[in-house]
């Protein structure tokens, strides 16, 4: 393994914000600190000027369609556009062909996930076959290896069930990480109810859906005091919810993602199926409220939700299913929206995609000192780019990010030492 020098780099961690050198060796941060001397010809040395390092960020929400979908992606895909997008850790969503709820099938993809230089991490179904009926067995399920449990795609149907499956993960130790949609409430709707709905003539998604389930699965939360995450946080209702069951001592968190801070269903008019997801890009007024439940702390982490479909399957606005792949343009979207905006530091970016989602996870949360892993990314946070699916390292190229100007761009990633990727022109 290369011994490296990162010379003159910004580093950004939960600890510092400070230029400095980064010595790189036996995988791990050897040294970081002034003047730090190449004694070893050996040395690569990287010009870190301009650039800033941070630890590899760690996305808890992904689709990597792997096992049964691989013609939409897969492990190997996936993590080449995470280390794309400087995410070296995630966590795959269960609901694969067949589902997460078989311990075999769980190791099985754990093992070829370690070649991928990706700490890849899976959760487990809370229900069997995604079915909504029984429970999967967790005690299974965590020492299989997975990290949460989650029926993501679908809402677990009722609170009793949610409450059985709360109290069950709480023995098992594990985060239950919610989809949080009530299926009557959406009724075929595909695109945000309102006005753009109403134009276009098609069904609508009701906040209602999103609001009502996420308030139950809160109040579950607080009953059984177990662990719960909020997927994909989407309106100014859940986010205001999920600000109270903080405040009434509930060991809740939730999660959004860049789509539903910088995008609304105006962009619906389009017809263009890319633009669909579940929940569905909302109005200005929960920007808003997003945007402050970013900045007040309700909301813990930015995620991607990558949820890669062909561009077949996306033909068809009608039919096309729901999901945008986002690992490649999260980190350029937060940095455009809220670094360069003023309206965040880099060391907060560093708590929503790195440190946040790894405490809730009960993983081990990284900084740029001494023996830590040498897990990390640069980034030109000057770097003005715009988004060519056609570029995409995933197999899927349905960005709702498409032609868009970000500024900020991940120049490296590297992990366990070795430089995995590099960006060139
Ligand atoms: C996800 C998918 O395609 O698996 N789609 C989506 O629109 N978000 C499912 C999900 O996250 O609910
Ligand atoms: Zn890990
Ligand atoms: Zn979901
Ligand atoms: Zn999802």
């Amino acid at each position: 393994m290369e011994t490296i020098l990162i010379r003159n780099v910004r580093a950004v961690d939960s600890l510092r914000d400070a230029e400095c050198d980064i010595l790189l060796k036996d995988g791990r941060i050897a040294a970081i600190g002034q003047n730090i001397a190449a004694e070893d010809t050996a040395f690569r040395v990287i010009d870190g000027s301009g650039l800033a390092a941070m630890p590899g960020l760690f996305d808890m929400h992904v689709h990597f369609r792997d096992p049964g979908q691989t013609h939409k992606e897969d492990v190997n895909t996936g993590s080449a556009a995470a280390l794309a997008g400087g995410v070296t850790g995630v966590l795959c969503m269960p609901n694969t062909t067949p589902p997460m709820d078989n311990p075999e099938q769980v190791r099985e993809f754990l093992e070829r996930a370690k070649k991928t230089g990706v700490d890849v991490h899976q959760a487990g179904t809370l229900t069997v076959g995604l079915k909504g009926e029984r429970l999967a067995d967790y005690e299974a399920l965590k020492a299989a290896g997975v990290t949460a449990l989650s029926d993501d795609g679908r809402p677990v149907p009722t609170a009793e069930l949610m409450e059985q499956a709360l109290a069950n993960a709480k023995k098992a130790g594990l985060p239950v990480v919610s989809h949080c949609e009530d299926l009557a409430i959406i009724d075929g709707g595909i695109i945000n109810k309102g006005a753009v709905s109403e134009q276009l003539g098609v069904r609508g998604m009701d906040r209602l859906s999103e609001d009502s389930v996420t308030e139950r699965d809160l109040q579950a939360a607080l009953k059984t005091g177990a662990q719960l995450h909020i997927c994909h946080v989407s309106t100014r209702g859940s986010t205001d919810a999920v600000r109270r069951a903080k405040a009434a001592g509930g060991n809740v968190s939730c999660e959004t993602a860049p789509h539903y801070f910088l995008l609304t269903d105006e962009l619906l008019l389009k017809q263009d199926a890319d633009y669909r997801m579940n929940p569905p890009l909302r109005t200005p007024d929960d920007v808003q409220a997003i945007t402050e439940g970013i900045l007040d702390g309700t909301i813990d982490c930015i995620i991607t939700d990558h949820a890669p479909h062909t561009a077949e399957e996306k033909a068809d606005f009608r039919k096309a299913p729901n999901g945008v792949v986002g690992l490649e343009t999260s980190l350029a979207a937060t940095l455009t929206a809220f670094y360069h905006t003023g309206k965040l530091q880099l060391q907060d970016i560093v708590r929503l995609m790195h440190d946040n989602p790894k405490r809730l996870l009960h993983l081990p949360v990284n900084t740029l000192s001494v023996g830590e892993p040498a897990d990390l990314i640069l980034v030109d946070l000057n770097r003005t780019w715009t988004v060519d699916p056609d570029k995409l390292h995933s197999r899927s190229h349905n960005t709702v990010f498409k032609g868009m100007t970000f500024t900020g761009k991940v120049m490296m990633t590297i992990t366990g030492g070795e430089i995995r990727y590099t960006y060139e022109e």
